[in-house]
């Protein structure tokens, strides 16, 4: 199969368009369950979720029945901010049910808007004072995001920065650096801590609870909110509703993402501005397809009892993983909650080529950090999927050790 239909669109589009973050030729038409299926008709069993964004997989029949209701809706997308329609409702109650109490919600349209609006109320109520972040962060790429991420320097370069102390990401309780926070803390004045309790683009890290416990306990003593990106984490990904149930603490501000399908901070009502338009967009509360998918997703996760479900497979992929570490050495570590997983290779050299052999295979993931890849699979995967993909990545895995 020589997928000259996919090649030659990615030839267009690579003269048409800045070549942003693409991993592989991989041009999608369609897909089916835990499938996506190219221009050219080829299958690929899809181990990232389109980096988490579809939970469900693909042609899930209740999300098609949304889709299909909305056919000869004149007003499918509407200025959300500023008229209202009944799915902006209906998502903040089904969100908010899952939530803290006594919080709100203000719906945008990416992750990246998610943080600039939750740090926007953390700033509101703090002012301009310096936020911290962590070494590996990702919080997006929007100017004020930006100041927040550190995951890769060409992300940075020439681009102004906002106040922002960085902090190193403890995975370990032992580490030395386990409480930073309260020495930083006590010398400066400090708007907001951000972090992703599993790092999604800097290398699937898990963070320690006793580095998330100061973290929180500072938050409180020194009144500063706790900002929790679940953009990627959020929604069931780990096998809880959020990553931080993982850890005993009370974020003061959640931003989520991707699997909503519609960017959302979810706050405490103490940072509500006392003004009205503060924060607002065009788009955001009014892209209703979408935000009709959001809520129909959070009923299927509920019902279907997927989060169970994320539990028992991510138990059983991480297994099966763990197995490959065993037997060949250019895996050195399987890590991550739930259905966030990550492999890493001895080199990067070996993980950019394990990632090419396996696209070859028809067995899609993405890569993280410098030398890991991310295992995402949709949330619905199978026992048989999740063994089908680890015997191609077998495949490739000998293929490379010869
Ligand atoms: C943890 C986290 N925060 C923020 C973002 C930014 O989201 P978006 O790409 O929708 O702007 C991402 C995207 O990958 C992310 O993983």
């Amino acid at each position: 199969m020589t997928r000259k239909k996919s090649l030659s669109i990615v030839k267009k589009i690579n003269k048409l368009v800045y070549n942003s973050t693409f991993v592989y030729p991989l041009v999608i038409k369609d897909g089916q369950g835990c499938y996506l299926e190219d221009v050219d008709g080829e299958q690929y069993l899809d181990f990232t979720s389109n980096i988490a964004s579809c939970p469900l997989g693909y042609n899930h029949p209740e999300l098609n029945e949304i889709i299909k209701r909305y056919v000869g809706t004149g007003a499918h997308k509407i200025a959300g901010q500023d008229f209202y329609c009944e799915e902006h409702c209906q998502l903040a109650e089904k969100l908010l049910s899952i939530s803290n109490p006594n919080s709100k919600v203000f719906f945008i349209n990416s992750g990246a808007e998610a943080v600039e609006n939750a740090i926007k109320l953390a700033y509101r109520r703090n002012g301009p004072l310096p936020g911290i972040a962590c070494i590996n962060a990702f919080h997006g790429r929007t100017l004020g995001a930006l100041a927040f991420t550190f995951s890769k320097d060409v992300q940075k370069i020439n681009f102004p920065e906002i106040p922002a102390k960085r902090i190193k990401f403890c995975i370990s309780d032992d580490d030395p650096e386990i409480d930073i926070i309260q020495k930083i803390a006590s010398e400066y004045k400090l708007s907001f801590i951000i972090i992703e309790l599993i790092q999604g683009e800097g290398g699937v890290n898990v963070a320690s609870k006793k580095f998330v416990n100061n973290l929180y306990k500072a938050s409180i003593k020194y009144d500063i909110p706790l900002i929790i990106d679940e953009v990627q984490s959020g929604l069931g990904r780990t096998g809880k509703w959020w990553t931080y149930q993982y850890y005993d603490i009370k974020p003061a501000i959640v931003t989520i993402a991707k699997a909503l399908q519609v960017g959302a901070v979810v706050f405490d009502k103490k940072f509500e501005p006392s003004k009205p338009g503060v924060l607002s967009s065009t788009w955001g509360g009014g892209s209703r397809i979408d935000m009709a998918i959001g809520i129909k997703t959070l009923d299927i996760i509920r019902k279907g009892k997927i989060l169970e479900k994320v539990n028992e497979s991510g138990k059983f992929l991480t297994k099966c993983l763990n197995d490959l570490k065993n037997r060949y050495d250019t895996i050195i570590d399987v890590r991550g909650l739930g259905l966030m997983l990550g492999v890493e290779f001895n080199k990067k050299e070996i993980r950019n080529d394990v990632i090419k052999r396996l696209f070859k295979n028809k067995l899609l993931v993405i890569p993280s950090g410098i030398k890991t890849i991310r295992i995402f699979p949709p949330l619905v995967i199978t026992d048989e999927e999740i063994s089908k993909g680890l015997d191609i990545f077998e495949k490739v895995l000998k293929e490379i050790n010869h």
